[in-house]
């Protein structure tokens, strides 16, 4: 059994998917503990309510990110995780966290990396006039929104589509990648060759929604 801890910051429907797949489909993983840097943080009532430890480490009470970063650290490290996911967690880590949960550490972003790191991805990808859109799960390097690409999900931007319609629409293929990738990742089923990630039968790390 593998041990997870998913961090979130706010609403957590990444976070809500991976539990629900964790269970319906019964993987060998438990989910150790929802973590949130925000105490306000919506989805820590649904870990709440299905008998899931929670724990807020406020950001706001540290003086620095390393102060708050080895104080995150010692939190999650208290639920001996075999992966860390960060579902919606909106701080930017430290290389030495980053170090600490290396080929341990998922991140979802929502764009087709290496297109749009950072922030108003889908303002930006309107912006640029993009045809297609979407969201990648990946490993965390101490570069922001770097690191092995572990699945892609793929959407059309459909004429009229403001951000908040293109968002939309990329979550629900997130709410497909990142269950799955997790999945795989609880499996062994991933398999690195240098600094990319492929699945051990070639199981396609790609999804095409129309
Ligand atoms: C997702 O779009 C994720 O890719 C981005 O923030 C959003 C979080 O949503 N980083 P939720 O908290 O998982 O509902």
């Amino acid at each position: 059994m593998k041990r997870l801890v998913i961090l979130i910051s706010g609403r957590g429907s990444n976070m809500e998917a991976i539990v629900k797949a964790c269970a319906a489909e019964g993987w060998p993983a438990s989910i150790a503990a929802v973590i949130s840097n925000r105490p306000d943080a919506g989805g820590l009532q649904f870990a709440a309510d299905r008998g899931i430890a929670t724990a807020v480490v406020d950001h706001k009470a540290f003086a620095s990110r390393d102060d708050f970063d080895a104080e995150l650290a010692r939190v999650i490290d208290g639920f001996s995780p075999d992966l860390v996911v960060l579902a919606g967690f909106m701080r930017i880590l430290t290389p030495a966290f980053t170090a600490r949960y290396e080929r341990r550490l998922l991140n979802i972003h929502p764009s087709l990396l290496p297109a749009f790191t950072g922030l108003h991805t889908h303002e930006r990808a309107l912006a640029m006039g993009c045809k297609v859109a979407g969201a990648t799960v990946h490993f965390v390097t101490a570069e922001l929104d770097h690191g092995a690409i572990v699945m892609q999900g793929v959407v059309p931007v459909k004429p009229g589509d403001d951000a908040k319609a293109l968002a939309a629409r990329v979550l629900t293929a997130e709410h497909r990648i990142y269950p799955q990738s997790v999945r795989w990742f609880v499996e062994d089923a991933l398999v690195w060759s240098g600094d990319t990630v492929q699945h051990r039968d070639g199981a396609p790390q790609q999804l095409l929604l129309s």
